[in-house]
């Protein structure tokens, strides 16, 4: 293989700059070119390629975002979107492809493959929500951007004997929320996985205050509720005063975490090695602490088991 390339697709997550530098510099140093396609699939269809060399990707280890920039493409699901992917490719004599991003990303990258385009997805979505890996690429910083800022609301939700509702990303998963709220020790953790009833979120209030607690926290996760219809409901059964606060994108920016920057420097090495061994249609995983490879079908076909026994102990820490 002599020429490949890289794009990052679907949401922004930090550490994908690190995974890009670690493509680039990996198929430079086994005698590969390399060109990063801009806005993902996207610039794919508008042929936007940019020819990487080791300076390109200097200075952006610690950097969020994506140098690349990302996009989500309609036309790329058309049939006339992928014969002008493939044209576009082919005429640059780009043999593989590696595609930084989340399971929507991976969709585009299994069609690639069926028409002949060597495919390696890594995984990089703050959400956590992608099989076959223990972590995903932005995952790391993004609870610890969570953990910093409920700190912060700690210090008034104290202050003031307040119930502070605080509401992170995932749309469909509660990964952060269960991540970020043990680590934060929040009294309360919901998600979209977990059915609950709001009395007994007030029963846990209640009996918190009861016995001594100066505050609540409670970690919700975007997809099981709305935060300000939670925080009226609170106030309107408990008469204890609530506040609210939404996270939002400040989730998925930031500086990588170290921990994000080896686990994407370990993905984009490998992904250039599998493409150099002449393995298609593969994503790079992390199970246990070892580099794992899985067909990308089946990250499609089966659901990221939620962690139930480490929400059960989250509920047991903040009894
Ligand atoms: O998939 C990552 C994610 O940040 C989700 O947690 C969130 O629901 C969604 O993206 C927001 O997407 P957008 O930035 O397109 O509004």
């Amino acid at each position: 293989m002599k020429r490949i390339a890289v794009l990052t697709s679907g949401g922004d997550a930090p550490g994908m700059n690190a995974a890009i530098r670690a493509v680039v510099r990996s198929a430079i140093y086994n005698g590969m070119e390399v060109y990063g396609i801009r806005r993902g699939y996207a610039g794919l269809l508008s042929a936007d390629f940019v020819e990487m060399d080791l300076r390109t990707v200097g200075d952006i280890i610690h950097r969020g975002g994506t140098i690349l920039r990302t996009a989500r493409s309609e036309e790329f699901k058309t049939p006339e979107g992928m014969e002008k992917a493939l044209e576009n490719l082919k005429t640059l004599g780009i043999e593989g492809l590696v595609v930084i991003g989340g399971d929507g990303s991976f969709r585009g990258a299994i069609e690639l493959s069926k028409r002949g385009v060597a495919t390696i997805g890594i995984p990089a979505t703050i959400d956590n929500d992608i099989p076959f890996t223990d972590y995903s690429i932005g995952f790391d910083t993004a609870i610890n951007t969570v953990v910093e800022a409920v700190n912060k609301i700690r210090d008034t939700a104290t202050s003031h004997e307040r119930t502070f509702i605080i509401e992170v990303m995932g749309r469909e998963s509660g990964h952060i929320a269960l991540y970020s709220g043990l680590a934060c020790g929040a009294e309360t953790i919901l998600v979209p996985e977990i059915p609950y009833t709001i009395e007994d979120v007030c029963e846990k209030v209640v009996t918190g205050l009861k016995r001594g607690k100066l505050h609540t926290i409670i970690i919700l996760a975007e997809g099981a509720g709305n935060a300000f219809d939670v925080g009226k409901k609170i106030k309107d059964i408990t008469g204890f005063e609530t506040r609210v606060t939404v996270l939002g994108h400040l989730q998925r920016g930031g500086t990588p975490t170290a921990f994000d920057r080896i686990l994407a420097s370990q993905m984009g090495g490998k992904a250039v090695e599998l493409l150099k061994s002449g393995l298609s249609n593969k994503m790079v995983g992390w199970v246990r602490g070892e580099l794992v490879v899985t067909d990308l079908e089946k990250i499609l076909t089966t659901q990221k088991t939620f962690n139930k026994e480490l929400f059960e102990l989250a509920n047991i820490l903040s009894i």
